[in-house]
């Protein structure tokens, strides 16, 4: 390998959100390659984390009404345990209130300075709270909406300092120009670069708006200000190894992969090496961008109940199952479609039949015929041509991990195993056996274990504690040194015994998790939180919202709720709307009052008479307020 040092990063998790499939996804990849940098004896350093600063993590936290530091050390908390249960190896677990990551940033910041990077000035523009950015007019959805999470945005106004992303653009363009592996996969890398080559603008990296964040060093003396959350953020990388207080561990520098789901690309692929540029540090070898999970083909929300819960998944199906499975199941960067039956199905098919069933196999033929004897010396008599095959997979294996082909690389690991079984059917042992061939036989099971052997070691960073059982079947244990002789130097097995064993994976006939009917519960803490899942502009106009004048307003005698109104909203007669807010508007309240009516509601009958409408109103523990205008406006006229 030319890298000797490999450092492995996720991004860092925001704690306004409980750990889900997604982040859970990023997570293992980075484990996997971790894991398999360590048994090809490279120095390794894997990095995950929390990302806690900014205005989202503070309007979090005091929407459940806590103190914001309390309320990140809880979610933090929550990711690191799930890690820990997921038995994630990482070797540093960051959190942006750390105070050596705090430190690191502020140098930064004073180094971008000194470097002429970063100047003052005023900023006005949309921001969107949700994805923590500023947006121009002409990127808006419907003038208002942000272009990535459809949320509003709103206008923000105030001092800033700016990053010089511009001066950057050429020598970007030539970086991944010259990088062509730099964002992964490469069809990415095509969009940053057409999206660079549109032009930057320099970037807003202070807020004075609230206070939750990293203060800009002392010798600046602007308290007001505090470092945008992404340049905060994106710092973890090189803080994490000691940038800005102990340096020790920036050897690990550059980072070999930085991986990312797909909707934080251009921080990673624009911001980032441009901030590098200017700390005058080398850039990453690798920024591999994965695509998005839905579930049963629906993009996963609280709302609709849906979102996979890992741990659930892991509990029900086993960790490393669930581990093959995600690797297993999308192509790097593409979406993937989380259902119970598709996990089911690899569980069966690929580990079940082809991986388990094989050391099956290779127990009952070696009790039946050898007792247990499995011995590999004979193999290449025998049966070179399929070993010199298997060889050939497993040498086509390494490249394609790091280039984060993990589902290519999973395919290819699984030919040997169809080598190993269509060997068995094709000599048939048992045939074999009564002709006297024992020493075939004996070659055949030495090439089955061989397999296995390899396989084991190739899925090892995939499946850690199952392929170390297989291998412990197989009478030898996982290491850089046995990974160094038998895949790099195709060393035989040392003769051993196997014995009988319960089924690795045992087969799994129907759904283990109940699907999960929206919650009352989850619905709650959406309002709460305000979490609300994006809908687009043209979803909101399906909702005609108009102004009308009450123009006439009667009790319905029977009932303690109901008003019967007529609504002018301009058209040749008022509609007629059944409204429940008889408890808190008396009929002289309302009548010649404006108000906003939905008008294209399917009809209704309430306590027999009809209704053609809704009214807009607001309830909270003071009672019910119904939504009016500002300034009288014409019946009819659409609210926007
Ligand atoms: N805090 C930032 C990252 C800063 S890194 C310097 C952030 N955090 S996040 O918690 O919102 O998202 C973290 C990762 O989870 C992202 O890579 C994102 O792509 C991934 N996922 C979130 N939902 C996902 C799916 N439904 N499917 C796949 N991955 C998704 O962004």
């Amino acid at each position: 390998m030319s890298c000797h040092k490999s450092y492995i990063t996720t991004p860092i998790y925001y704690v306004n959100d409980v750990p889900h499939i997604g982040h859970a996804y990023t997570t293992i990849i980075a484990d996997t390659l971790a894991r398999y940098a360590r048994l090809i004896n490279q120095d390794t350093f894997f990095l995950t984390g929390t990302d806690e600063h900014g205005q989202k993590i503070e309007e979090a936290s005091r929407k459940r009404g806590k103190p914001t530091q309390e309320y990140a050390d809880e979610i933090s908390a929550k990711f690191r345990n799930l890690w820990d249960q997921f038995d994630i190896s990482y070797d540093r677990f960051i959190r942006t209130t750390d105070s050596d990551h705090i430190k690191g940033v502020q140098k930064a910041f004073t180094v971008m300075y000194q470097n002429g990077d970063i100047y003052k000035d005023k900023y006005r523009g949309h921001y969107c709270i949700s994805c923590e950015t500023f947006f121009p007019e002409t990127q808006l959805v419907g003038g208002e909406f942000c272009p990535d999470c459809g949320k509003p945005t709103s206008i923000v106004e105030e001092e800033s300092y700016f990053f010089r992303l511009s001066k950057y653009q050429d020598r970007l363009l030539k970086w991944y120009r010259d990088n062509p592996n730099s964002i992964l996969p490469k069809s990415k890398r095509n969009e940053i670069i057409r999206f660079v080559e549109g032009g930057l603008n320099d970037l807003s990296i202070t807020r004075t708006s609230f206070d939750w964040g990293i203060k800009l060093p002392k010798e600046f003396n602007e308290p007001k200000h505090v470092i945008y959350v992404w340049l905060d953020a994106l710092m973890n990388y090189i803080t994490a190894l000691g940038y800005g207080t102990d340096e020790a561990n920036m050897d690990f520098w550059p980072a070999r992969v930085h991986l990312i789901g797909k909707d934080i690309l251009r921080f990673h692929a624009i911001y980032w090496p441009a901030f590098l540029m200017s700390l005058e540090l080398p850039l990453p070898k690798h920024i591999g961008a994965h695509g998005w999970w839905t579930r049963n083909g629906e993009k996963m929300s609280k709302s609709k109940g849906n979102v996979v819960n890992p741990k659930e998944v892991a509990d029900a199906y086993g960790l490393e199952n669930f581990r093959y499975f995600m690797l297993r199941e999308v192509p790097f960067g593409g979406d993937g479609d989380f259902s119970q039956r598709a996990l089911i199905d690899r569980i069966n098919s690929d580990l079940g039949n082809d991986l388990g069933n094989l050391l099956n196999r290779l127990i009952g033929m070696s009790g039946k015929y050898f007792n247990g004897l499995v011995e590999s010396n004979l193999i290449d008599k025998f049966y070179q041509k399929e070993l010199d095959e298997v060889n050939s997979s497993i040498s086509k294996l390494e490249p394609m991990i790091f280039e984060l082909q993990l589902h290519k690389y999973l395919e290819e690991l699984w030919r040997p195993l169809t080598i190993a079984n269509r060997a068995i059917d094709r000599y048939q042992p048992w045939s074999m056996i009564k002709e006297g061939k024992r020493d075939e036989v004996m070659a055949l099971n030495g090439l089955i274990a061989t397999i296995l052997a390899k396989v084991s070691l190739m899925l090892h960073a995939v499946m850690p504690k199952t392929t170390k059982i297989i291998a412990n079947a197989l009478g030898f244990e996982i290491n850089p040194k046995t990974f160094q002789t038998i895949i790099r130097e195709d060393g035989k097995l040392a003769p051993f015994r196997t014995q009988r064993r319960e089924p690795l994976f045992p087969r799994i006939e129907k759904e283990l998790l109940e699907e999960k009917k929206p919650e009352i519960e989850e619905r709650e803490v959406k309002e709460e939180s305000n979490n609300i899942t994006p809908i687009s502009i043209d979803k909101f106009f399906e909702t005609s919202l108009k102004i009308g004048t009450v123009v006439d307003a009667k009790e319905i005698k029977k009932s303690k709720k109901l008003l019967l109104l007529q609504v002018d909203i301009g058209e040749d007669r008022p509609r007629q709307i059944v409204a429940g807010i008889k408890e808190w508007y008396s009929v002289e309240d309302i009548l010649n009052r404006q108000v906003c009516v939905v008008s294209n509601l399917k009809p209704a009958k309430l306590m027999g008479f009809k209704s053609e409408g809704m009214l807009l109103g607001a309830k909270d523990s003071s009672g019910f307020s119904l939504i009016t205008v500002e300034k009288p406006k014409a019946n009819g006229t659409p609210i926007r």
